[in-house]
């Protein structure tokens, strides 16, 4: 069944760093790179590999130089990884990355406890990761965090979130990702502020990137590619969050959202079976049970059998009278 949405859908996925940020015990680095070579498999257009942050703030990722070099680079796939300063650009350069995804919060409250700056303080750090990242051709992607709302300030205003999106903008660096870091996004908000956004930057790669902590993640993941962004951040299995944004829960899930803009004609280009199978592996290396739905129900047309006495539920419909016979 296609709906015509044929324009190709850029998935971006985040469970080895997103993910793996918020798991208690470490992932061993064998299992972190036998993971992502099996992603790397699976139609993705971007993996973000770990973070360059610093190993007491995000102790799961402190392997990051080791995963990203030895990982199998499949040609195609942008392997990026998060970079909140500029040591971490420096660690990131150092392994060759093919981007780096810098980070700050909208939220002034949030980027305090996260990154321990100032919203300007990160800014100018930032400035100075960007000028670096044109020397070394390396593209930047900024991912903007709290754009929906903070989890200690509440409302982020709109305004608020377009202002820093416009200093962006002005030092020109190639996409920005609408971060929902602790799930507070509904439909209509996400409407407005993607097309806003948008309208304002077309020259601008967005990219939208859901918690699903209030279960609204599917349906701002509609709303958003209804708005028109392509690109989306998600996380195999739904784990996630940000250990520093109190209450974060998981990323909406890839194997979930993935299915359903499948369902709805999407070109998303990725291998769902191959999600679902992935995500056993996953389950082994986090030892919880994971947050995604669609590996316990299988794709919607996943078919099940009747019931064990079936041919004699039939025989008595048929007894009492009903000429049609049975097909299944
Ligand atoms: N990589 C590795 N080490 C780093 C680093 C980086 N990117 N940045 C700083 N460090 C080290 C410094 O070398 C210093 O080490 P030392 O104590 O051995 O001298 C120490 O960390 C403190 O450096 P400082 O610059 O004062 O950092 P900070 O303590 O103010 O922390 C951040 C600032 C941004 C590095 C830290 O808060 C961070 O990594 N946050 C990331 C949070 C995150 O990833 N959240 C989830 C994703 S949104
Ligand atoms: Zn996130």
């Amino acid at each position: 069944m296609n709906h015509g949405n044929n324009e190709r859908l850029l998935i971006n996925e985040v469970a080895t760093r997103d993910g793996f940020q918020m798991e208690a015990n470490f992932i061993p680095t064998e299992d972190k790179i036998a993971l992502i070579d099996r992603l790397s498999g699976l139609g993705y257009a971007k993996i973000e590999v770990t973070s360059f942050t610093s190993p007491k703030a995000i102790p799961a990722l402190r392997d990051g130089e080791e995963v990203m070099g030895r990982i199998v680079r499949r040609p195609g796939v942008v392997y990026t990884a998060l970079v909140p300063n500029l040591r971490g650009a420096e660690r990131a350069l150092d392994v060759n990355i093919d981007e780096f995804n810098i980070v700050m919060s909208t939220s002034e409250t949030h980027n305090l406890s996260n990154l321990r700056m100032t919203r300007e303080q990160s800014f100018a750090q930032l400035a100075e990761v960007i000028a670096l990242a044109r020397g070394a051709d390396v593209p930047v992607n900024v991912s903007l965090s709290c754009v929906f709302g903070c989890p200690m300030e509440g409302e982020v205003a709109q305004d608020t979130v377009l202002g820093w999106i416009d200093r962006f903008a002005d030092l020109r660096v190639q996409g920005i990702t609408l971060c929902d870091t602790t799930g507070m996004a509904f439909p209509t908000q996400v409407q407005a502020l993607c097309r806003a956004a948008m309208e304002r930057h077309p020259e601008l790669q967005f990219t939208a990137h859901f918690h699903n902590t209030r279960a609204m993640g599917l349906v701002n993941s509609v709303a958003a590619v209804e708005a028109g962004i392509r690109r989306f951040d998600m996380s195999l299995g739904g784990i996630g969050g940000c250990p520093y944004a109190p209450g974060a829960t998981g990323n909406v899930a890839t194997e979930d959202v993935v299915h359903m803009l499948q369902c709805m004609g999407y070109d998303t280009g990725m291998d769902l079976e191959g999600l679902i199978a992935a995500t056993a592996q996953l389950q082994q290396l986090v030892q919880h049970d994971l947050p995604s739905q669609l590996p316990r129900a299988g794709h919607r047309l996943t078919r099940h059998q009747p019931p064990a006495d079936f041919p004699e539920i039939v025989a008595r419909a048929a007894a009492k009278g009903d000429a049609k016979e049975y097909r299944a």
